[in-house]
């Protein structure tokens, strides 16, 4: 909480509440009927899965198709029974109509970084396989040079751990290798990979990056995501909810 010039005390949303409203709201704006939906992961996305898994409970939305992007929005999505389908199924094959994720962050072009929670191999897949992409996101998240304060994670094959890093230094990173928490050693994504997590000392050009940082022999995926460009959801400190972006809405097709 903090003191406004009267002296009267101003209530600030937290975080949780941001990216509850976040998540319902674009929900509740861009999440139709009959649509092949792809649903994130983390802690934003989540409230969105909810917030479908709700929904659909009610019988407010019907005939929808999921694709999931971890085990955790699998398991989410398990909870409210709705169905989930692989994107190599015939019901998705053709692509998604619109995929909803969070974000570790935004640039003024809403550029991203994603792959905070280790899941950016299929965010990715689904955010590129998605005729309409929305990212949910609190005001936190906002920044202008991406990379600077977050580091982009980059998903590499365990056998490529020493030499991925060395060709990711050339490119003036300081790299990482992402540690387990309660669990020794490194991470291994779900798709049985290591993560190093790089951090630029100077702006990059995220296009440029995300071609590049890919033609690394091992490297199955980079965390920056500048293909699909978004509309953005913000949940600002004030509680407003403001959308950033061209949104393309579609209707669900069976
Ligand atoms: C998961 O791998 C990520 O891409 C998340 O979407 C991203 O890290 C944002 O997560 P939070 O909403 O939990 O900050």
């Amino acid at each position: 909480m903090e003191q406004d010039s009267t002296g009267s005390i101003k209530e600030e949303a937290q975080p949780e509440q941001l990216k509850l409203r976040a998540g319902r709201a674009v929900v509740d704006a861009m999440v139709k009927s009959g649509m092949k939906l792809g649903l994130g992961t983390g802690s934003t996305a989540i409230h969105a899965v909810r917030r479908v898994g709700e929904l659909f409970t009610q019988g407010v939305l019907q005939d929808i198709s999921v694709f999931a992007t971890s085990f955790q929005t699998e398991i989410e999505c398990e909870k409210f029974g709705i169905p989930v389908y692989s994107l190599n199924s015939q019901r998705l094959s053709s692509g998604l109509d619109l995929t909803i994720d969070g974000a570790d962050e935004v640039d003024p072009q809403n550029r991203l970084i994603k792959g905070g929670g280790g899941a950016l191999l299929i965010e990715k897949l689904a955010a590129y396989a998605s005729l309409s992409y929305a990212i949910v996101v609190d005001e936190s998240k906002l920044v202008e040079n991406l990379s600077l304060a977050f580091p982009v994670p980059v998903e590499v094959v365990p056998a490529a751990r020493v030499q991925a890093a060395k060709a990711l230094e050339k490119f003036g990173a300081n790299v990482k290798l992402r540690e387990a928490v309660r669990k020794a050693g490194p991470v291994i994504t779900e798709h049985g990979n290591l993560v190093l997590d790089i951090r630029f000392c100077s702006p990059v050009d995220p296009v440029i990056m995300e071609a590049e940082l890919n033609k690394i022999p091992g490297v199955v995926e980079n965390g920056f995501f500048t293909g699909n460009p978004p509309v953005v959801y913000i949940a600002r400190f004030n509680g407003a909810i403001d959308v950033r972006g061209v949104q393309l809405l579609h209707e669900g097709k069976k």
